[in-house]
């Protein structure tokens, strides 16, 4: 049975969209631990638009299970894992146009940059992740770059439109982690993941761990509606 960590990402961009206090992620990490998730993922973007530096330093020293930090392999971000020092940090792409991250980062063209950051993370005792496409190449350079893990990009799968262009996708993630299983490498999956299409995902048993973010948030916006409107009658009345 796979793991769940939840990326608690969109608490934060709720929050920001105002600029004021609340809601607040550390609370959310809190509540998502209580409710039974193996870990919190944050990522700290280099534009800062969601999880700001004071989350993710009150986190470390808040969450319980395991955190996962999300992040470019730029120097800015290098030091702050260092200091901080993550159960594991997660390298992305990141470009500061983009909506969300879009695809796995390549390893194969950037593998001597790679090289250094996860020597580096390393030095500093904490495993690295990558997140990757589900492609055999992207696993092997993963694998001889030096990766403890790799998390497969499930984005593609996700927003598949047919039931036959969902197939073929599926299909590129069950290669991916047949080739991967081979190598000595723990196997994570993620984004895009929602209430409707994480079951056959969920299904891979070599699949370690599934980080889920955005269908999650969203989902409690509306399940929690009813009772903030409730509550918020009372206080008017
Ligand atoms: N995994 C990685 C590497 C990500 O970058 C993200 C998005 O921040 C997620 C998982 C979670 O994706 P989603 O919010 O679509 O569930």
């Amino acid at each position: 049975m796979a793991r769940l960590g939840v990326n608690i990402d969109h608490v934060a961009t709720v929050r920001q969209a105002r600029g004021v206090m609340y809601p607040d992620p550390v609370i959310a990490a809190g509540l998502v631990e209580l409710a039974g998730a193996d870990g919190i993922v944050c990522h700290l973007r280099e534009d800062r638009r969601h999880i700001q530096d004071r989350d993710l330093q009150i986190l470390r020293q808040t969450i319980q299970t395991r955190l996962n930090l999300e992040m470019a392999a730029t120097e800015e971000m290098i030091r702050i894992a260092l200091t901080t020092k993550p159960e594991i940090v997660t390298l992305v792409p990141e470009k500061r146009e983009e909506l969300t991250t879009e695809g796995g980062l390549d390893v194969i063209k950037f593998f001597p940059s790679l090289k250094k950051a996860i020597q580096r993370l390393h030095k500093g005792g904490i495993p690295v992740s990558l997140f990757i496409d589900p492609q055999k190449n992207q696993i092997k350079a993963s694998e001889e770059v030096g990766a403890d893990a790799i998390e497969i990009h499930t984005g593609h799968y996700c927003d598949a439109k047919t039931p036959a262009e969902k197939d073929k996708e599926l299909k590129k993630i069950l290669d991916a982690v047949a080739e991967a299983s081979h190598c000595n490498l723990q196997i994570a999956a993620g984004h895009g993941l929602n209430y409707v299409n994480v079951q056959r995902i969920a299904e891979i048993k070599e699949i370690e761990e599934l980080n889920i973010g955005h269908s999650i948030i969203a989902r409690a916006v509306l399940v929690g509606l009813k009772q903030a409107v409730r509550e918020m009658i009372a206080l008017i009345r």
